[in-house]
């Protein structure tokens, strides 16, 4: 604390992101990133894009918003680009979800989201999720200034249909919806081809699941172009070259690389099952997951104990204390032969 404090400062509580352990010999299962390496066309673009670091960034991303755009079938014009997702979703929060009625978003969902608005001053409401940890869309029927939802949720791991979050986005006409696919390429249904139907949609998606570059800090929203241009008028006031010559490059490669891609999700998502059957067969409860990770606590374990006990052998998962859900492990999907020890060592503490 300090007497050159703002006032704003004193009432911030900050996102605490999971471990990033400074040893490499412990299984990393706890911030979600892809067990692989990234496209190796990205890091051959990232490699050539070091000749030209004298220069500043394209302002605009250009080639990267237009290869997104190529990939989703959307125009360069309806894809906004940041620095990773959680920036995109900081300039929404500023740029799309202040106004005097409350944001809606889950009680059970990304941390970060409160962050968001006690930072920039913005009302909320959190939504419980159902019994079954599901999202009611039947409880959003109430007044509110715009409604955010990751799809699927995180740290359930449970998925919405398109049809669900259209029904949604056509009731709530005149509200902004939000929809943070961080996790959707793992078998979920994009809300992207909504976006040309529907003004009031504005879809978050990151390259750090997925295609494996969490640390190249590149992430884009997509929707109807007033939407875009609020996030770009606030990206503009802010900071003008938010990803950097490398990230730039190597993001568009990596966007271009479709057949990496599907290969490596293929991969994920076969490794998920194996891992939430064994982890049931050891008498887990598993929630249903269509994201790289699982959610799952055991009946007769405490998940504080566990995730402690999994440390201890150089396996790290992440825990969340919070009511509701403070037993449960949330468990990224390694690699088979990660899930593979972890499942041995459960094995011996359950
Ligand atoms: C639901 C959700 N949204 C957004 C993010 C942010 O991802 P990034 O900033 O790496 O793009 C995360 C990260 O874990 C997440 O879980």
């Amino acid at each position: 604390m300090s007497r050159f404090w703002s006032p704003v400062v004193h009432t911030l509580s900050p996102y605490v992101p999971g471990e990033q352990p400074k040893v490499d010999d412990l299984i990393k299962l706890n911030t979600n990133e892809n067990p692989y390496p990234p496209s190796p066309r990205a890091l051959a673009a990232i490699a050539a894009a070091t000749e030209r670091l004298r220069l500043y960034p394209d302002p605009h991303a250009s080639r990267l918003r237009a290869t997104i755009a190529a990939r989703y079938g959307v125009a360069p014009e309806e894809v906004f680009v940041g620095n990773g997702s959680d920036e995109v979703l900081a300039h929404t929060f500023q740029a799309l979800l202040k106004h005097d009625a409350p944001l809606l978003f889950p009680d059970i969902t990304y941390s970060f989201y409160p962050v968001y608005c006690g930072l920039y001053g913005i009302r909320s409401e959190e939504v419980p999720l159902d019994a079954g940890m599901k999202v009611q869309f039947a409880d959003y029927r109430r007044p509110c200034s715009a409604v955010l939802l990751p799809n699927p949720n995180a740290p359930t791991g449970i998925a919405l249909s398109r049809t669900a979050i259209e029904a949604l986005v056509a009731e709530r006409a005149d509200r902004l919806v939000v929809i943070d696919e961080a996790y959707v390429d793992f078998g979920a249904e994009s809300a992207v081809p909504l976006v040309a139907r529907h003004d009031n949609l504005l879809v978050v998606q990151t390259l750090s699941k997925s295609r494996a570059l969490a640390g190249l800090r590149v992430g884009f929203a997509i929707g109807q172009r007033p939407l875009i241009e609020a996030l770009e008028r606030v990206k503009d006031s802010f900071n003008s070259y938010p990803l950097d010559a490398l990230a730039l490059a190597g993001a568009a490669a990596a966007v271009d690389d479709e057949a990496w891609f599907q290969e490596t999700r293929e991969r994920i998502m076969k490794s998920r099952e194996q891992l939430s059957r064994d982890l049931s067969a050891l008498g887990f409860e598993v929630l249903p997951s269509l994201a790289n990770f699982v959610f799952a606590r055991h009946p007769s374990h405490r998940g504080a104990e566990l995730a402690a006990r999994l440390r201890e052998h150089g396996v790290l998962v992440r825990l969340f204390r919070k009511p509701r859900i403070e037993d449960f492990l949330r468990i990224t999907v390694g690699t088979d032969d990660d899930c593979g020890r972890l499942v041995a060592l459960l094995r011996r503490l359950v």
